[in-house]
């Protein structure tokens, strides 16, 4: 059946489509998009395929292939606002696998976090929750994460921390009742975020593109899949300002499809899109 907001019509986008589309933004993004996303990617596409003057979808797939650039685009499109609990879970692992045990070697009692480009704020909830899940009693340390974003629409959502219940649809029974409250009448099928994991987190609206009034020196950074947003030379730009926020040995996390972005930069590629900034970790 077809819905009243998509292009079937224009163009036709099949399931076999779909597919390719969901594959290949796991791939270049590490974003898994549920089934019924399906109109809201035909949708978003159809934007580029007019764009390029393109008349098909197997064409604008052919496009992607002949302009490896387009990826970029085509990431962005899907993405644009759009983020979910534990996207990119080895990053998650990689906080409670790695980084953890290295600031408990180092003695460290606080750690700061930032989550730069910050959409709904599932980003910034799952880094709480996964320190959460790793420390013994997470008020033993002083925790304070800075999550900002340029949407002042995204940000309003993220301090709200409501979500529909399907959203945590990855967690066990035991983390649900442990991290977020169900929301009963006119909120049932909703869930808040407990507001102990709520204090942990700071959102404010910050533009990346602008100067920053905040001094760092940060634990670690995720920026992931905000730089798709800026061009090559703004990039670039972000990358270092980014690395001045970080403590030597700091981890930065990008987007799967933004590694490439810091190849040449003064970090080493330490996991999958998770960069040290150079320097002993103090
Ligand atoms: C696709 S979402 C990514 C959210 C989250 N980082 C994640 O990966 O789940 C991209 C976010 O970047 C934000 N953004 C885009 N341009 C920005 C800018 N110049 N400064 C700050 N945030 C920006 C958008 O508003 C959007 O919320």
């Amino acid at each position: 059946m077809k819905s009243a907001f998509n292009f079937q019509d224009e163009f036709e986008f099949t399931e076999a489509h779909f597919s390719k589309v969901k594959k290949d933004l796991y791939e270049n993004a590490g974003i898994l998009l549920e089934d019924h996303k399906k109109d809201m990617a035909c949708n978003r596409l159809v934007r580029r395929l007019r764009a390029l003057e393109l008349n098909s979808y197997d064409s604008y797939f052919n496009y992607i292939e002949a302009n490896p650039n387009e990826l970029r685009q085509f990431v962005n499109v899907l993405t644009a606002n759009l983020s979910a609990f534990y996207q990119q879970q080895q990053h998650f692992d990689f906080i409670a696998e790695t980084m953890l045990p290295r600031l408990r070697e180092n003695r460290q009692q606080q750690i700061r976090g930032w989550s730069a480009g910050c959409g709904n704020g599932e980003e910034a909830y799952s880094i709480v929750m996964t320190l959460a899940d790793s420390l013994l009693n997470i008020k033993d340390l002083d925790i304070k994460i800075l999550a900002t974003d340029v949407d002042a629409s995204v940000l309003k959502a993220a301090r709200f921390g409501v979500y529909d219940i399907d959203r945590i649809s990855m967690l066990s029974r035991q983390s649900v009742h442990k991290y977020f409250m169900k929301g009963v009448g006119n909120r049932s099928g909703k869930v808040l975020m407990r507001p102990e994991l709520q204090q942990l987190i700071c959102f404010k609206y910050l533009n990346l593109m602008s100067d920053w009034p905040m001094k760092g020196q940060f634990d670690f950074i995720f920026c992931r899949n905000v730089m798709v947003y800026f061009n090559r030379d703004s990039q670039q730009k972000l990358i270092e300002k980014l690395g001045a926020m970080l403590k030597a040995g700091g981890y930065l996390f990008v987007g799967q499809a933004e590694q490439l972005v810091l190849e040449q930069q003064k970090f080493n590629l330490v996991a999958s899109a998770v960069y040290q900034k150079r320097g002993s970790f103090a």
